[in-house]
């Protein structure tokens, strides 16, 4: 309570748990406390207000001014992030929308918590965010203990070391570079090994012959990044890779299973058999072999796309069993949405995985891993100017800590299964649009196709709903995790009459 109070907020008796929005927040919601939907939060909306087209006036003029300056052609929609709350973006005509895109997936515990409006408010974030440290060269005192307590607190099982980054294609970029690191030290013999003359020199006119001969394998319709390593294990949409030079990398396919998975178990199994085949083949025939293999959990950005936990089960020992690396990217699973903190804990695998990717809902971002020989043999070989920052990794402990506080990543696993079973009863009833119904138990991380789909997503907001899109076809549903079921009572309504107003 006398937290809350120092950082200005008025605690709420009557519901323990629930803490208020802060209290400029509250006046221009002026929402009614008699019928709260949220029960983390006193001060969410209850429910979505549209009073005006999307765009409505205020923001096309906003949106023109912004032009003048800005590229808007990606614009989605324009927030207003000072009245944001909790499970509802606001936009400057006063339209509020039940957000289950959340920033691309990125928003893990609502807009404008009031913990981490704390957390942003605390001398320590001030300190981190006034005197941002070159990481590499001068880590503050307590660096230590900000990663033991937060990012490494819920680092996967196996895994106890972080690489620390700026977002997904860093951190993404960042675990290749340790991988063909790693590949090249032990071809040489060991971390002892001294680079020959002739090597560094050769390094110097970009034709390192070891390296240059050395690849990262990833799957067809994958999504690891737009930087220049990542991209080229990029394979879902060709507008991201135009024109950019690109890496002679392999990539594999990625099991095309059919739904429901029930009718189709034989079928799918034999996609999954065949798709590590052309893995195993990839990793002893590709001219350039490769140093790592690179896996989301469920391929995101590319049309939701799912495997087995037997497939992943299955691509670590062929990993293994050519000492090939095996890295999964979690950029877009991990945090909480899948029902488990990290996705790929639903997989039971005999070993963890060499490395792990992070970033969005965690907000800061970079590899975690285990084996010592992952950190190059020198300083400086891994290396940037800010290598990650300090003031994103005490707001992901603070998430963490608020995960933690209200066990959100099961509420996440019991609302999916509940806005699943949901679906699915739309999906019987308007067959067309809720077509390969995708997610169960994978908490909210739930997707389905429509052949309308940006016509879905545009009339979503008529509704007073903000949802995505991946790949072609796929409508992506990627609530925050303090969803809860009368949220998803909401979604289903708007879902329910945007298939039946076309
Ligand atoms: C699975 C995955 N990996 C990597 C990235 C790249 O992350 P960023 O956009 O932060 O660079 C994304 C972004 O959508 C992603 O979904």
């Amino acid at each position: 309570m006398a937290s809350l109070r120092a950082a200005g907020m008025r605690p709420i008796l009557a519901a323990s748990k629930r803490i208020a929005a802060p209290s400029t927040l509250r006046q221009t919601l002026a929402v009614s406390s008699s019928r709260m939907v949220s029960s983390y939060y006193q001060g969410e909306a209850q429910g979505p207000v549209v009073k005006t087209d999307i765009p409505g006036p205020k923001s096309q003029e906003a949106i023109t001014k912004l032009d003048t300056v800005f590229d808007t052609r990606s614009l989605n929609m324009l927030a207003d992030y000072t009245k944001s709350f909790g499970n509802y973006i606001v936009d400057p005509d006063g339209n509020t929308l039940l957000d289950v895109y959340a920033q691309i997936a990125s928003i893990p515990v609502g807009y404008n918590n009031p913990a981490l409006v704390k957390a942003a408010q605390s001398p320590e974030m001030v300190n981190s965010i006034i005197n941002r440290p070159a990481l590499g060269n001068f880590p503050s005192h307590d660096w230590a203990s900000v990663l033991e307590t937060g990012i490494l607190k819920v680092a996967p099982k196996g895994l106890n070391q972080v690489f620390t980054a700026m977002a997904g294609s860093d951190a993404n970029e960042t675990a290749y570079k340790a991988a063909f690191m790693w590949r090249r030290q032990k071809e040489r013999g060991g971390p002892a090994v001294e680079f020959t003359e002739e090597e560094m020199e050769s390094a110097m006119n970009n034709q390192s012959p070891g390296a240059s001969q050395l690849s990262i394998l990833s799957f067809k319709t994958g999504f690891h990044g737009r930087l220049f390593g990542s991209l080229s294990t990029t394979r879902s949409k060709p507008i991201h890779k135009l024109d950019i030079p690109a890496f002679d990398w392999p990539q594999a396919t990625f099991p095309q299973l059919k739904y429901p998975l029930e009718e189709h178990v034989e079928e799918n199994a034999k996609a999954e058999a065949d798709a590590l085949a052309e893995v195993e083949h990839l990793i002893k025939n590709w001219h350039l072999p490769p140093a790592a293999v690179i896996v989301e959990p469920i391929q995101s950005e590319g049309g939701d796309n799912h495997a087995s936990p037997a497939f992943f089960r299955g691509l670590r020992e062929v990993t293994q069993k050519h000492g090939v690396l095996m890295i999964v990217d979690e950029v877009q699973t991990g945090v909480g949405a899948t029902g488990k903190f990290w996705a790929h804990d639903h997989w039971d695998l005999p070993t963890p995985p060499d490395m792990v990717t992070f970033s969005k809902k965690a907000q800061t971002a970079g590899y975690y891993f285990g084996n010592p020989e992952l950190r190059p043999n020198k300083p400086y070989r891994q290396f940037n100017t800010w290598m990650g920052d300090p003031a994103r990794a005490i707001l992901f402990r603070a998430i963490i800590e608020e995960i933690e506080r209200h066990n959100l990543v099961e509420n996440t696993a019991k609302v999916g299964d509940y806005l699943f079973g949901k679906i699915e009863e739309l999906a019987k009833k308007y067959p067309q649009d809720f077509q390969n119904l995708r997610g169960k138990g994978q908490g909210t991380f739930i997707a389905f196709d429509n052949p309308k789909r940006d016509q879905f997503l545009a009339k979503a907001k008529k509704f007073g709903v903000n949802i995505g899109g991946s790949g072609a076809h796929a409508v992506r549903l990627r609530p925050m995790l303090i969803f809860e079921k009368s949220h998803a009572d909401i979604l289903l309504e708007a879902m329910e009459k945007i298939v039946t107003s076309w």
